[in-house]
Order: C-alpha cells, then sequence, then structure tokens
C-alpha cells in the first residue's frame, strides 16, 4: 500500500540558501506523524513545502496517488490537506462563528451548512461553541489555536498538519505575557491564574488531537517541541538537523539517547 504522504529528495531554496537538503518523509492514512528537531532545522520549510506555501527545488511530493509539488496551495487544500501555521492565524475582527464560516468560505463550500461538522469540532472545543459571538482576538492565546484547528477540521482533510500547536499558550510565555501587562497595569488576571490557564489550555490540545487518532479518519502531521506529548500520540517520528532527517521510526524508538542527541538544546 503506498503512503498517503510522500516526500522523496526534498530540497527547498529561501533567498539563495538551501534550507531543506534531501528531505524523505511518509505519513500513512490514519496515523498521527510527529515532526520534531531543534529550533531552525527546517520543520516549517517542510510543511510550507507541502502545503505548497514554498516552492521545492527538487524532489518529489506525492499525495493521495497524484503529484502535487507543482499545484498552486489551494489545490493542495482541496486535494485533502488542511494546515495550521505556526502561530496565531485566525481573523482578530471576526467573530468566532465568522472565522469557522471563512474556512468554509475559502474551500467553496460556503454555502452549505455543514452542521455536523460544527458539531464535531464543538464536541472537540466545548469552548468555541460558549463563545460563538465573540471576537477572535478577545480569545487567549490557546483559545485561538483551537479556532485555527477546529478551522482546519472543518475542511474536512485526509491530512491535518499542526506546526507548533501547544507553542505560545507555554505557561512561560503567559508568564512573560503576564509581566507586560503589569508594567501597562492591564491585567486583570493573576500570572497564576494565567499559568494555570495555559496548562489546561495545552492539555485541551493535546487532548483534542487524541480523540482524533482514535477514529483514525484522519492523518496527522504535527510538529512539537514536547517529547511527552509526542510520545503520548504519535504512532511514528522523524527527527530533523540542518534541513535533513537524520532519524526516525515507531515511536517507541524515540529514546532518551535520541532526544539528547538530536532534539535538546
Ligand atoms: N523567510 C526566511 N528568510 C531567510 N531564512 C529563512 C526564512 N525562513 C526560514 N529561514 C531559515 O531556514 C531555516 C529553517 O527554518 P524553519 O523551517 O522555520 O525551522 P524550524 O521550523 O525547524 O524552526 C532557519 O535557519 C531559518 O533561519
Ligand atoms: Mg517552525
Amino acid at each position: 500500500m503506498s503512503a498517503l504522504l510522500q516526500l522523496a529528495s526534498v530540497e527547498t531554496d529561501i533567498g539563495g540558501s538551501r534550507i531543506l537538503r534531501g528531505v524523505n518523509l511518509e505519513v500513512n492514512s490514519g496515523e498521527v506523524v510527529a515532526l520534531m528537531g531543534r529550533n531552525g532545522v527546517g520543520k516549517t520549510t517542510t510543511l510550507k513545502s507541502i502545503t505548497g506555501l514554498l516552492p521545492i527545488r527538487t524532489g518529489t511530493i506525492m499525495f493521495d496517488g497524484q503529484r502535487i509539488d507543482q499545484l498552486p496551495p489551494d489545490a493542495r487544500a482541496r486535494a485533502g490537506i488542511g494546515y495550521v501555521p505556526q502561530g496565531r492565524d485566525i481573523f482578530p475582527h471576526l467573530t468566532i462563528g465568522e472565522n469557522l464560516r471563512v474556512g468554509l468560505v475559502v474551500h467553496g463550500r460556503g454555502r452549505v451548512s455543514d452542521q455536523e461538522g460544527l458539531e464535531k469540532v464543538f464536541s472537540l472545543f466545548p469552548v468555541l461553541k460558549e463563545m460563538l459571538s465573540r471576537k477572535g482576538g478577545v480569545l487567549s492565546g490557546g483559545q485561538q489555536q483551537q479556532l485555527a484547528i477546529a478551522r482546519a477540521l472543518l475542511t474536512k482533510p485526509k491530512l491535518l498538519i499542526l506546526d507548533e500547536p501547544t507553542e505560545g499558550i507555554q505557561p512561560s510565555i503567559i508568564e512573560q505575557i503576564g509581566d507586560t501587562l503589569k508594567k501597562l497595569k492591564i491585567s486583570n488576571t493573576s500570572e497564576e491564574e494565567a499559568t494555570a490557564q495555559a496548562r489546561r489550555e495545552s492539555a485541551e490540545i493535546q487532548h483534542a488531537v487524541q480523540e482524533l487518532k482514535k477514529e483514525r479518519a484522519l492523518a496527522i502531521l504535527l510538529v512539537e517541541q514536547y517529547v511527552d506529548f509526542c510520545r503520548d500520540v504519535a504512532d511514528r517520528y522523524y527527527a530533523m538537523d540542518r534541513g535533513a532527517v537524520v532519524v526516525s521510526g515507531p515511536i517507541a524508538t524515540l529514546t532518551d539517547e535520541v532526544v539528547k542527541k538530536h532534539l535538546q538544546v
């Protein structure tokens, strides 16, 4: 059986520099695959090469039986690739409901009321239903991330690509934001509350990935720094270093030695 996604010898340049130096990677249907590696090794560049946001120099990318590496990003999305980029990719001035609808409109399904899809994402992320008419911009980092994942799920992808979904809701970062707010004297949550909320939100996103995995209805390619999260949820992993995959295998083979050698700072 051939893989749902297959990258073979993919090389990608950014601004004349070789960033990917021959990436080989596969994701099978229904599988959760973790793409790991230190900062700057080329994880996001790999994802952008898959989604078409960056052109590849050489190599091939196959998805669901067709070669996609020369297709524009929207055609790759329609083929079944859902992408949640690093950072918060939501419209701050639109409500949650509007943000969700935008995802469908972009997919040419704007007129279809996808009640079943909505119920599904609300069961994964109940907070979105509770806050449906609130503006995206007032949500916490974790809630914005949930909204971005929900919007991608509504397009019913065969492959969901998540770039560091728990990044930016780490307590440390929340604390930094808390410090800044305090300096500006507009804080209304204590640092402790913010830290507790960050933990809860990270856990909610991890829970959602686990729920999605149970059904095996879609494959997930996940870039994530949290080794424990990857061990918990992934079937297999790839670790990158300087633009190439240096080690890969079943998640059980992600030993502390591998973590120390390729992943720890
Ligand atoms: N827009 C850009 N211009 C120049 N260099 C870039 C750009 N984006 C990424 N890079 C470089 O490409 C390398 C890989 O980046 P990236 O794929 O974002 O890494 P990762 O996601 O693994 O942290 C880094 O060395 C980074 O500096
Ligand atoms: Mg990145």
